[in-house]
């Protein structure tokens, strides 16, 4: 009785009762015991809603965080071996500055693989020249010429920015030109592409990124696609398929998180970040012509939602993609968009594979120094560590270097890929970064490369944006979606979905290529530039070995097969040109 009375006596002092009231005692304390009865019943009702909704929320956040016997076990598994105590699995982050502490799941030791076992037949040298050798115009497509073409520009190029389609190139140079660097004419010209080569660029892929700054150093930002920590890896073994087309085929989209890492790290400050997305929303709205990839494709089953909703009149429209970018570029920091609040729910919701909210919170894209490599006298070749296999390259190279037997050194270049076998997502195998280190500073090989490898690194779905400024900042940028057109699921946001999960090795347990949840596939792609006596001689990319084993050869004028050099931008006597086998369509411009 006492508290209730007691509880009264937070409310302001009650008047003093109306004379006509005096007489009926009983109404007077009925009214006051109903008034704390009432307070005490709303509290109580209060309180018991709040306990039942926090008990609610606790059930409903552990049933999300473990949907299956089988991938609580995985998930518990990651957490037991790969994470440091203090950290929960839910706020786990794919965060460079973290790896360090991050113990890793496999240690392999590589030391013997190091041994030289084949030595290289050394022959004399022979110096080849290009095929021909043609002049062009400032701004120029290559189309369908079979023989090699290197291109001396009339006009001496300072700056030029190098991309598989003229409009893209032509957004990249108009960055340039309102003093953006070269960092910010790649991210415009990035998103660029992801409206005119959607097959190949996209919100739904990764990213490589190779930047050399003014002062020399080189550095790599790495947003390829992890898998999501809920994969269910029984499932994926016994259906390859799932992992190259369909829901179950993607990783976390790293793409947005590397433009808007190297944006934050490298940009002029000169323009600000939505200046480089609103171009391609224009350039969405007014269409991009057609490449023959799409005309060929116009008819597959699988693309047809794709073409309807974006072919007219042989123009390719991008109207899906321009509004998810209009959306990501009213944040002041777009990452809070995309990988965040209802925007990621909605894109998970779609896609319904293994991708889960929390994979897009928790990704982020890793910035770490470039390896490099001498290839010849004052020249390095510089690209990124694992789960790049540029040290293959560079190793690829070196072991080839002396060898003037084309068919042979095409041998060593297939033969290579097995050397990628050591070579997975260093967070996850640490002894990676230790390996690529020395690979990629020997020409020393051993049986490793003829070791079967169960993944087929080909990345169809990938294309290239070089850009070199004119304070000779220099940027290196490959897009993938993995194969074209990724896993052949198409957004309602405008892009196509990875299939990233198909460049892991499924056929084994505990290897470096091996999957795992939140870890990155290994690949080919190593975006690289050529840096001579501290300047560029040259910027390339992709994920073919075998035409970047060529355009080394080729700078340091080794014989090489001209009809396979990976295309390239090239200084010679501070003016830049494109260097291409023009079976493809690129474009070059500058000023
Ligand atoms: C280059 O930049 C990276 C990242 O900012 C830094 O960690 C590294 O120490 C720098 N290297 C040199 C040689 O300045
Ligand atoms: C498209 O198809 C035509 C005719 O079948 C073929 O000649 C051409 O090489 C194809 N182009 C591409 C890019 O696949
Ligand atoms: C290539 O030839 C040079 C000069 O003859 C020699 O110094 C070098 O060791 C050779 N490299 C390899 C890998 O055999
Ligand atoms: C070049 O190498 C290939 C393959 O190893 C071999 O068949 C061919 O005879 C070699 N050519 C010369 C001229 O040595
Ligand atoms: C850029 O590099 C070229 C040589 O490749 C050099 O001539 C030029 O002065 C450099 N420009 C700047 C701004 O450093
Ligand atoms: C390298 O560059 C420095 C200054 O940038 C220059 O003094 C030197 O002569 C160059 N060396 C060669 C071999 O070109």
């Amino acid at each position: 009785m006492e508290s209730q009375l007691g509880n009264v006596e937070i409310y302001p002092p009650s008047p003093p009762p109306p004379p006509n009231r005096n007489d009926d005692d009983d109404t007077k304390r009925g009214m006051l015991f109903d008034v704390p009865w009432i307070i005490i019943l709303i509290q109580f009702i209060v309180i018991l809603a709040l306990v039942l909704g926090l008990f609610a929320f606790f059930l409903t956040r552990s049933e999300s965080s473990t949907p299956s016997v089988y991938s609580t076990r995985t998930y518990q598994n990651f957490e037991l071996q790969t994470l440091s105590p203090s950290s929960s699995p839910l706020t786990f982050r794919r965060r460079y500055k973290s790896s360090t502490e991050t113990p890793s799941t496999i240690n392999i030791d590589f030391s013997e693989d190091l041994e030289p076992t084949l030595s290289p037949v050394v022959l004399p040298m022979e110096v080849m020249t290009p095929a021909s050798t043609t002049k062009s115009h400032q701004s120029t497509i290559l189309e369908n010429v079979n023989s090699v073409e290197v291109f001396e520009n009339d006009e001496n190029l300072r700056a030029a920015v190098f991309t598989s389609s003229k409009i893209c190139s032509e957004i990249g140079k108009s960055i340039l030109v309102r003093g953006g660097n070269a960092v910010d004419a790649a991210i415009a010209a990035s998103f660029c592409l992801m409206g005119g080569l959607p097959n190949k660029a996209s919100l739904g892929g990764g990213m490589m990124m190779t930047v050399k700054r003014k002062n020399g150093n080189v550095t790599t930002v790495i947003a390829r696609e992890s898998a999501p920590m809920n994969i269910n890896l029984e499932e994926l073994k016994k259906n390859p398929e799932l992992s190259h087309v369909g829901p179950k085929a993607s990783g976390t989209p790293g793409v947005l998180n590397g433009l808007y890492r190297a944006f934050q790290k490298f940009s002029s400050n000169r323009i600000q970040w939505k200046h480089l997305v609103t171009p391609t929303i224009q350039q969405c709205n007014k269409g991009f012509d057609i490449n023959e990839d799409f005309k060929n494709r116009s008819n597959a089953p699988a693309l047809a939602s794709f073409f309807k909703a974006n072919m007219r009149n042989n123009k390719l429209f991008c109207s899906g993609l321009s509004s998810i970018l209009t959306e990501i570029s009213d944040y002041e920091n777009p990452l809070d968009s995309f990988y965040k609040g209802e925007m990621a729910q909605k894109l998970v919701k779609e896609i319904g594979g293994y991708l889960a909210v929390s994979d897009l919170e928790d990704y982020e894209s890793d910035m770490a120094s470039a390896l490099c490599t001498d290839i010849d006298a004052d020249t390095k070749v510089c690209g990124p560590g694992p789960p790049s296999s540029f040290a293959v390259l560079a190793n690829t190279y070196l072991t080839t270097k002396n060898m003037s037997n084309l068919s042979k050194v095409n041998e060593f270049v297939k033969s290579s890929q097995g050397l990628t076998h050591k070579i997975g997502d260093p967070m996850f195998v640490k002894s990676s970064k230790k390996y690529a280190e020395e690979l990629s500073k020997t020409s020393k090989r051993t049986s490793v490369e003829t070791k079967e490898i169960h993944v087929n690194f080909e990345e169809d779905g990938s294309t290239e944006v070089f850009v070199i400024d004119e304070n000779n900042m220099t940027v290196s940028v490959t897009l993938s979606l993995g194969d074209n057109f990724g896993n052949l699921i198409y957004s309602s946001s405008g892009f196509f979905w990875n299939d990233k999960m198909r460049y892991f090795d499924m056929k084994n347990d505990n290897v470096p290529l091996s999957i795992q949840p939140g870890k990155v596939p290994t690949t080919m792609i190593s975006p690289i530039i050529v840096v001579k006596n501290n300047s560029v001689l040259a910027v390339s990319g992709g994920s073919d070995l075998l035409g970047l084993v060529h355009l080394l050869r080729d700078i340091t004028h080794r014989n090489y097969d001209a009809s396979k050099v990976a295309p390239s931008l090239f200084v010679q006597n501070s003016a830049i040109s494109l260097k291409s086998p023009s079976s493809n369509k690129f474009s070059i411009t500058g000023y």
